[in-house]
């Protein structure tokens, strides 16, 4: 095993290029209060596909700009991993579309490289990372990268409440030796277990159990940070200048990153600082019964989000990793990276150095695992970061109405068949076909 710094050299994202205004064209039609979806969801916007894009168009656009702006070629690559739950095949694998794609516009192929698929919700584009990570630390990449794609058209059967945190896109990252935005560390923490929270049983839309899915969450991502910590020790208050979680949608990262904060300052001279205004932590040695201990421990919780000391946490350290979250939606596999690129270009817009300072991430996917590890930022990051264009892909979405919501719903049901004409005009992108002779789907590039 090589002690090879491993970690995130590049990273670029696509959004689908329609947009669904959350408040103004989804909430009247649904009869809510706009404040559930802006408030208490934290989401302004969802992205969706337009009717040539699909999980490979999204993940393939992501990495032609990540391998053209680092100036690679497929023979730098030597494997392609796809983290999705959206895959429409049971045996070919996303990643080869991608790679064929790719093999259009690149000299060269990747007939070298080890390609594959990995699956658990939303947790696997970080399985993936950590598959590319093994592959480099052991020695076996003969000097060469790994493409890293999570892909995802998150979508829900409609009128199931996960309609309101829908979305679509792909992250592209590349894992290499010396990289130029995070180095990842070895000491991991996982929490898992068998559960039936949320899940797609050879069907496209997700049965969910939502409420039970917030609390699985938090129950799994707690076991995750006492798992890290047994390893990598105590984590301290501000030992993390960021913290990316991943963000179904923002309300569910404001729960757990109260518990993280909580779970952080125990025994620590924050714990005492705060004791005068709300209270020390109640320790469960204190009460006869689990009940009254959890009671006391959610009205302490209570109080304790309403400190200055936690709001200046929060602000410096979780809400920079919900701005991109909060105007496209839940993004499934690629949801964790793209709060991760969130909080960077937040620091890199308010001149915030961070240079050598340590990210914890905090993947999640149902059914469920989560895992926790810490990445530390590398001083070509700054450079990195400047080069996303992820305000101009943004601003250029179609605002669809309601009316158009519903039939791109259909477009992309596979119980449907609808024919819509396309709303937007692809230009140097990849784009959806239709189908050839053996059911497989075809793509090609548009300059
Ligand atoms: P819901 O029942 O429609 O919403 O479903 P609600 O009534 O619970 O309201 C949502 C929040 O808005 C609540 O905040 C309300 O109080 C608040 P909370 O109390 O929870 O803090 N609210 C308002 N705030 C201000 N003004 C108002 C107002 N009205 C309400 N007027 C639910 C919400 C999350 C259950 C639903 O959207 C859902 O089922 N989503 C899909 C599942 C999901 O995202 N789960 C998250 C954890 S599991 C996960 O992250 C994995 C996942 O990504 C999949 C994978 O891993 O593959 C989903």
């Amino acid at each position: 095993m090589s002690d090879t710094s491993v970690g995130i050299d590049a990273i670029e994202m696509h959004t689908g290029k329609l947009r669904l205004d959350l408040a103004e064209t989804f909430a009247p039609k649904m009869g809510d209060d706009p404040a559930k979806y802006t408030k208490g969801l934290g989401l302004y916007a969802s992205s969706f596909p337009d009717t040539y894009e699909d999980i490979v168009t999204m993940g393939a656009n992501a990495a032609h700009r990540l391998m053209a702006r680092k100036g690679l070629e497929p023979e730098d690559i030597g494997r392609i991993d796809v983290a999705t739950e959206s895959a429409f095949d049971q045996s070919k694998p996303v990643s080869t579309y991608i790679a064929g794609c790719l093999e259009q516009v690149f000299d060269g192929d990747f007939h070298h490289a080890n390609k594959g698929e990995r699956k658990f919700a939303c947790v696997a584009g970080t399985q993936s990372i950590d598959d590319a990570y093994n592959w480099i630390r052991a020695g076996r990449n003969r000097g060469r990268a790994a493409l890293v794609v999570a892909t995802d058209t998150a979508l829900y059967a409609r009128d199931d409440p996960g309609e309101a945190t829908q979305g679509a896109g792909a992250v592209a990252m590349l894992i290499d030796e010396d990289p130029d935005l995070v180095e990842i560390s070895n000491a991991q923490g996982y929490g898992s277990a068998d559960e039936t929270d949320f899940l797609k049983p050879n069907q496209q839309f997700p049965s969910v159990d939502g409420k039970r899915s917030v609390q699985v969450y938090l129950a799994r991502m707690r076991e995750a940070v006492i798992d890290y910590e047994s390893v990598a020790g105590k984590i301290q208050p501000d030992e993390f200048a960021l913290l990316p979680f991943h963000t179904p949608f923002p309300g569910m990262v404001r729960k757990a990153a109260a518990l993280a904060y909580r779970h952080m300052i125990r025994d620590t001279e924050v714990e005492e600082s705060l004791a005068d205004e709300i209270g020390r932590q109640p320790r469960p040695e204190a009460f006869d019964d689990d009940g009254a201990y959890l009671d006391a421990m959610g009205e302490y919780t209570d109080r304790l989000v309403e400190t200055d000391a936690y709001a200046d946490w929060y602000e410096r350290v979780v809400d920079p990793t919900l701005d991109i979250s909060r105007h496209v939606g839940n993004w499934y596999t690629g949801s964790v990276h793209v709060a991760r690129m969130s909080g960077l270009r937040r620091a890199l817009d308010e001149g915030i150095d961070l240079t050598g300072r340590q990210l914890g991430v905090a993947s999640y996917g149902s059914g469920a695992q989560a895992e926790v590890h810490a990445e530390t930022v590398q001083p070509g990051w700054e450079e990195e970061i400047a080069q996303l264009n992820v305000d101009e892909q943004l601003e250029a979405r179609y605002d669809i109405s309601f009316a158009e919501y519903e039939l791109v719903h259909d477009v992309h049901n596979y119980d449907e068949e609808t024919d819509v004409e396309e709303f937007t005009t692809p230009s140097e992108e990849f784009v959806f076909e239709g189908w050839g002779r053996m059911g497989e789907r075809k793509y090609s590039y548009v300059d």
